[in-house]
């Protein structure tokens, strides 16, 4: 069974946790992910694989406690075991021949955006990292993007560090001045990914990003997460999650988005009252 060997609370609504899962851990490339159930009865839900450690047999992951199953899996403990976690799944992030890149993250797609950079880093590339929060004090893994980064810039939205502006105003100020990259890595909420996408065009610099659609099977079967690429339909768990920016329908994707809100909404509702009821 999948054992949850460590548990850090990295602000009110960030944990993360490091899994024992040795089969995954053997194979797992940055960029892919895993499905997680924390009991038998929860929802299955998709999470990225945030680092791995081979020999050690364990994976590790970041999630944000929004709703039911995340806040579930957000109260499991050191010791506890997960009922199932499945991958690693979706194609690894494509690194070869890339010498400088800008690797952006919002939030908590900082997350996902780390090991990328980290393998970039590792493998002699110049890596820029852009991070953006909405405030300081939701900053997350600042040392370890430093430590993925050849220079590191975190912005957050209400300047409480010191650095006011968005992701955008970063990379704009630094193309401004004649940064030259073979490509641009962008990770985090969907408007962030529209607008560094409408940037680079601009620019004529290639851009990935990676999209997060609601999955079900995460093998390719359900079709809950489709989204169109250059105009052909795609399913983001098989031939993503990374895509190039400029194909993607943004629009589709954000509409698609909040097709559930209702049910989820009823989903956390139900969990917080069966917590309360708990005496928790
Ligand atoms: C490939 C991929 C990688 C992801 N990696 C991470 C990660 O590393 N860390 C992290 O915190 N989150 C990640 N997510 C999002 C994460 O799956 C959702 O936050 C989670 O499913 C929410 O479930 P919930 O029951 O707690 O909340 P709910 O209240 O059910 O949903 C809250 C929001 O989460 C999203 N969501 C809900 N169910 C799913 C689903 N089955 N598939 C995808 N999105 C869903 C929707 O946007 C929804 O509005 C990833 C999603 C995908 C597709
Ligand atoms: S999650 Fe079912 S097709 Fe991708």
């Amino acid at each position: 069974m999948n054992k949850i060997l460590e548990k850090r609370v990295l602000t009110p609504e960030v944990v993360l946790m490091k899994i024992y899962a040795p089969r995954i851990a053997k194979k797992a490339e940055p960029g892919q992910f895993i499905i997680v159930m924390p009991t038998e009865k929860s929802e299955r839900i998709p999470l990225t694989i945030a680092d791995y450690e081979r020999e050690a047999g364990s994976v590790t992951i970041i999630f944000q406690t929004v709703g039911a199953t995340t806040m579930l899996l957000g109260e499991m403990n050191e010791g506890d075991e997960v009922y199932a976690f499945a991958g690693p799944l979706g194609k690894p992030s494509l690194a070869e021949g890339i010498k400088k890149v800008a690797v952006i993250g919002g939030g908590l797609g900082c997350a996902i955006a780390y090991p990328q950079a980290k393998k970039l880093h590792a493998m002699g590339a110049e890596v820029d990292m852009i991070a953006g929060f909405r405030t300081k004090d939701i900053v997350i893994l600042e040392d370890e993007m430093r430590a993925a980064s050849s220079r590191l810039f975190v912005m957050t939205d209400d300047g409480s560090n010191g650095n006011k502006g968005f992701v955008t105003n970063k990379l704009e100020e630094l193309l401004a001045a004649g940064e030259k990259y073979d490509e641009v890595i962008a990770i985090g909420p969907l408007m962030m990914m529209k607008f560094v996408c409408k940037l680079t065009e601009k620019y004529g610099i290639k851009t990935t990003v990676s999209m997060n659609p609601i999955m079900i099977d995460g093998t390719g079967m359900c079709g809950g997460c489709r989204l169109t690429v250059g105009g052909e339909t795609k399913f983001a768990c098989v031939d993503g999650p990374d895509f190039d920016g400029h194909l993607v329908d943004f629009d589709e994707v954000i509409r698609r988005a909040g097709m559930y809100k209702k049910e989820e909404q009823g989903a956390r509702e139900a969990h917080c009252n069966l917590f309360k009821q708990k005496g928790e």
